[in-house]
């Protein structure tokens, strides 16, 4: 007789990030000055601008959204910042064909000293079910003596057994490898500590620093392996529209794409200029990043500044990267019968020797085959994004 054992066993909640997730947050561009009507405006924006329509579907509140908890220990939503509440702000944002994330902590406070989850973390999970919340962005301050896997493992359960299916976004800067552990227990993880808006620069401030986009980019590279349909490697919120030169933002927004990185906009979504809007919403570059194969890119090339990044599609495309890291331009033709196409990560293969693949450039429109050298120019700090069509 074969004798079956069931555990009780929480898992999360499945199909929630077959693709990266995308969305909005308010912590890259507001930090702790935000209010019910900036989420209000901001999905009204989302909808009215076409970034709903391009699938940011998420309007994540990061920190500082909290009051106190109250005599039964709810936790409360800040009573000036947030009169009406959550729930009916989770209502407001519904209505519009957008979902709602909140931000908690896995330790006593959150990074801006507001109430955290700790030893209410079955109690919190309950009240964001009850308020209609579909997204949870989990930090890690003040957590000494936590483990991290056994501390978002709980709240994973925790968020289980409240019943509501919410994306869970593990936010621990990469600090205890959550790629090594996270991928039964959250749909994300951050790779690294916090960006900024710069291109390659390390930012000191004391006992932790923020990284430019080239710097994510790197550390980011190495664990390409563990991201995949429902657990991604999180390489930060965007700075898409908060400083960057424009050829430095559609080159981090690309690479962000290739990468299978979640895609969250950070900016000012009620006053970004046409350029910002333009480069959050283009549909191919979104396209790469949404692909349902759900490889992150591979480091196919690199010659000095010069880089070449693949990324193997559904359906036998491929997208295709070309980066000037640099601060001088790049002027190179590439020849595609040198490099194949191929991962051997993920099995895929494109020998352009044998066969010819119809490419667009994803920013410029323009056209051509991988029969004949392709002219690549890139102003410094820039990128130029192809898709390659399979025959
Ligand atoms: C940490 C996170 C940020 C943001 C802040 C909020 O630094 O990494 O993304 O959520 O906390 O305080």
């Amino acid at each position: 007789m074969l004798l079956v054992v069931a555990t009780a066993h929480a898992q999360k909640y499945e199909g929630l990030a077959a693709t990266p997730q995308m969305g909005w947050n308010s912590w890259n561009k507001f930090a702790c000055e935000i209010s019910e009507q900036l989420i209000r405006d901001t999905a009204d924006a989302m909808v009215k601008n076409g970034m709903r329509d391009a699938g940011y579907t998420y309007l994540n509140i990061d920190d500082c959204w909290h009051g106190q908890r109250d005599a039964d220990g709810n936790i409360q939503a800040d009573p000036v910042r947030f009169p009406s509440g959550i729930k009916a702000l989770a209502d407001y944002v519904h209505a519009r064909g957008l979902k709602l994330g909140l931000y908690s902590d896995a330790g006593a406070r959150t990074c801006g000293g507001r109430p955290g989850s700790r030893g209410h973390e079955y109690q919190d999970a309950r009240t964001y079910a009850a308020w209609g919340v579909d997204y949870l962005k989990y930090d890690w301050c003040e957590t000494a003596g936590l483990k991290s896997e056994g501390a978002y493992t709980t709240m994973r359960d925790a968020l289980r057994a409240a019943g509501r299916p919410i994306l869970f976004s593990i936010c621990e800067w990469g600090d205890t490898k959550p790629w090594d552990w996270a991928k039964e227990v959250g749909h994300s993880w951050r790779t690294t500590g916090d960006i900024t808006a710069c291109w390659d620069c390390e930012l000191s401030h004391g006992s932790w620093s923020s990284f430019g986009v080239l710097k994510i980019m790197d550390k980011t590279a190495a664990l390409r392996k563990y991201a995949g349909p429902g657990h991604w490697n999180d390489m930060d919120m965007l700075e898409v529209g908060n400083g960057l030169t424009p050829d430095e933002e559609r080159a981090h927004f690309s690479i962000w794409a290739m990468m299978a990185s979640p895609l969250i906009s950070g900016n000012d979504l009620r006053s970004m200029t046409p350029a910002t809007l333009k480069i959050l919403t283009n549909r191919d570059v979104i396209g790469i990043n949404q692909d349902r194969l759900g490889v992150q890119a591979l480091r196919r090339m690199a010659q000095g500044d010069l880089e070449m990044w693949i990324k193997p599609l559904a359906g036998g495309d491929w997208g295709v990267l070309f980066l000037n890291r640099g601060e001088r331009t790049v002027d190179y033709h590439h020849d595609w019968q040198k490099y194949p196409l191929a991962d051997d990560l993920s099995k895929h293969e494109a020998d352009l020797k044998k066969t010819t693949l119809r490419w667009t450039d994803l920013w410029q429109g323009r056209g051509g085959d991988t029969s004949k050298p392709l002219d690549v120019k890139l102003a410094p700090h820039s990128a130029m994004m192809l898709r390659l069509k399979a025959p």
